[in-house]
């Protein structure tokens, strides 16, 4: 039995940030992960060029059940404080887009740093192991790892959420918060394309892109839909999947920035234009064919009644879609829902009633928008809690 000051299970974002802090502030650290590499979401993640952050971080980017519980972490470690670490580093990087930052190089270069800086904490990694049991008792967590067994005072439960289990994800930070008496918000899958079933008329279109407007209840989003052979993705579709629940449409505004009475508009001042050719001078001509051919006003807009014009504004500005599901965890960027709030301190990510006990990371019930939100969290719910251990 080896002893510690803390453990954290899973060498993710959140689980090395942690481990990182918690070993620089003196206390000895083992993390544990069944992968044989360490942080393999950071290295798939962002096309390979990892989204670190995003300086638009705001607690009203995130999803939970208590919209304020992210407020206290993401305040003490923003995103200026990771953007810090990185440039100390000497990692090139730039802002794509929306405030999104990315790696010039390559996300193996974040991998790197956080282990460079558990190294400088003198943290043990154990890779490649299962966890065969977690006990408490007499203040201490036992954990069982492969063949060996290491004990601690404070144990961390960095093991992420559910989403691409082919890469090794596993609900296990579930299991171990039930089996201490946490609750956990029910786990959707989140960032993720939806599928729109029977006879979707726009199967056609798969890997035509266009920008629009979607929502989903209140939320919105303007960014790129991308029609799939499926249904729908793209970074819109993905953002408000995250709000989406079953049996709900979503609407889409096809031509974001048109007032209503646009076409009719169109009609007067160059009444011989085809419509198609009008709608493709803002979306692929493919999709402007197949909308004009729904809505059946092909043709010259001096041909067509401003009736009709104007119930096509309406619905090109509110195009209603039904999705019958989403493509699941198997494709999911992230996971909604997790380990409740409720029963976690805001400040250190401990849980209220098991002293020592702490989660963070994507296993919370707390999820970021698409653009380096969720990573942003990992980091600071990990400084919250490496501090804190
Ligand atoms: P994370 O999943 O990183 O780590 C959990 C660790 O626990 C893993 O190492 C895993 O092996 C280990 N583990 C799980 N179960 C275990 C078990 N039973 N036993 C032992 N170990 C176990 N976010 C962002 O902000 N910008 C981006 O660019 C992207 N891009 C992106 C692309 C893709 C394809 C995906 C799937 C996700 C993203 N994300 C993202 C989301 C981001 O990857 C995610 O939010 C963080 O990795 C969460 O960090 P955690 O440390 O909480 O979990």
């Amino acid at each position: 039995m080896t002893e510690y000051d803390a453990i954290v299970l899973g060498a993710g974002a959140a689980g090395l940030m942690c481990a990182a802090i918690a070993g620089q502030r003196g206390r000895r650290v083992l993390v544990i992960d069944h992968a044989k590499k360490a942080g393999k979401k950071i290295l798939i993640s962002g096309g390979g060029r990892c989204n670190f952050t995003n300086i638009g971080t705001a607690p009203d980017r995130f999803l939970s059940a208590n919209p304020h519980f992210a407020r206290s972490a993401l305040a003490r470690y923003t995103p200026l404080d990771f953007l810090a670490l990185v440039e100390r580093y000497g990692i090139a990087w730039h802002e794509k887009t929306l405030g999104q930052l990315f790696c010039d190089g390559s996300a193996r270069q974040i991998v790197a740093m956080l282990l460079d800086e558990c190294d400088k904490g003198r943290v043990d990694i154990a890779l490649g192991q299962a966890i065969g049991s977690v006990d408490h008792g007499d203040a201490r967590y036992r954990v069982r790892y492969g063949s060996r067994e290491a004990s601690a005072p404070a144990l961390v439960i960095a093991t992420g959420g559910p989403s691409i289990p082919k890469m090794g994800a596993t609900g296990l930070a579930y299991d171990l918060a039930r089996q201490f008496g946490l609750k956990v918000v029910e786990p959707r899958p989140a960032l993720v394309p939806l599928t729109l079933g029977g006879e979707d008329p726009f199967r056609a279109l798969a890997g035509v892109a266009t920008e629009v407007v979607a929502r989903s209840g209140k939320a919105a989003f303007r960014e790129a839909m991308l029609f799939t052979h499926r249904g729908l993705s793209g970074p819109a579709v993905l953002q408000v999947s995250s709000y989406w629940r079953h049996g709900a449409p979503i609407t889409v505004d096809l031509l974001p920035g048109h007032d209503e009475g646009w076409l009719r508009a169109a009609k007067r001042e160059t009444p011989r234009a085809g419509v198609a050719k009008l709608l493709a001078a803002a979306m692929p001509q493919r999709l402007a064919d197949a909308l004009a051919q729904q809505l059946g006003i092909a043709g010259e807009l001096a041909n067509l009644p401003d009736a009709k014009l104007a119930a096509a504004e309406q619905r090109l500005a509110a195009w209603q879609f039904d999705p019958n599901g989403s493509e699941g965890f198997a494709k999911a960027e992230v996971t909604v829902g997790g380990v409740s709030t409720a029963d976690l301190s805001s400040q250190t990510m401990e849980a209220r009633r098991v002293p020592g006990l702490h989660v963070i990371g994507e296993a919370v019930d707390v999820t970021g928008w698409l653009g380096g939100y969720n990573f942003q969290w990992a980091w600071a719910s990990g400084w919250a809690a490496g501090q804190a251990v």
